[in-house]
């Protein structure tokens, strides 16, 4: 993979950003999340709740889509954040759906500066376990 700068700055606003679009009346916590991808490109998502409580996707889900949709290959560093610019950690769910897409080197914002996936979900489960 190329070298790419990542500017964790632009990330943290452009999730702040993307928890406006977040549907949230249940919890009332918008959520948003950014990535810089392998492309150099990056995406955002934002948390989608529901009435059936438990179906809530987050942020991080979404911004899988995106990833996707956009051919954007791989996630290289997430942040997360809430509508007022707190820092998030993904949860367990989404660390496992980061990991998939970005591997145990993607890094994440955390309280504790930027971490590699492999410290935030260590021994992980992942594609390389399937048979
Ligand atoms: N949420 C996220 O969007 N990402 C996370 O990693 C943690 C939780 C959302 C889900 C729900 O809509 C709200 O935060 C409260 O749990």
């Amino acid at each position: 993979m190329r070298h790419l700068d990542i500017d964790w700055a632009v990330l943290r606003d452009r999730a702040v950003a993307a928890a406006a679009h977040a549907y949230a009346p249940y919890s009332g916590l918008r959520v948003g999340a950014a990535a810089l991808c392998a492309d150099g490109s990056v995406v955002v998502g934002c948390n989608v709740e529901n009435a059936s409580y438990g179906l809530a996707m987050c942020a991080e889900c979404t911004m899988a889509g995106q990833l996707r949709l956009s051919g954007g290959e791989r996630f290289v560093a997430v942040a997360c954040r809430s509508g007022s610019g707190e820092l998030l950690m993904p949860c367990g769910r989404c660390r496992q759906i980061l990991y998939e897409l970005g591997g145990p080197d993607c890094l994440v914002d955390t309280p504790r500066g930027a971490l590699p996936l492999a410290d935030v979900l260590p021994d992980a489960f992942g594609p390389e376990h399937l048979p």
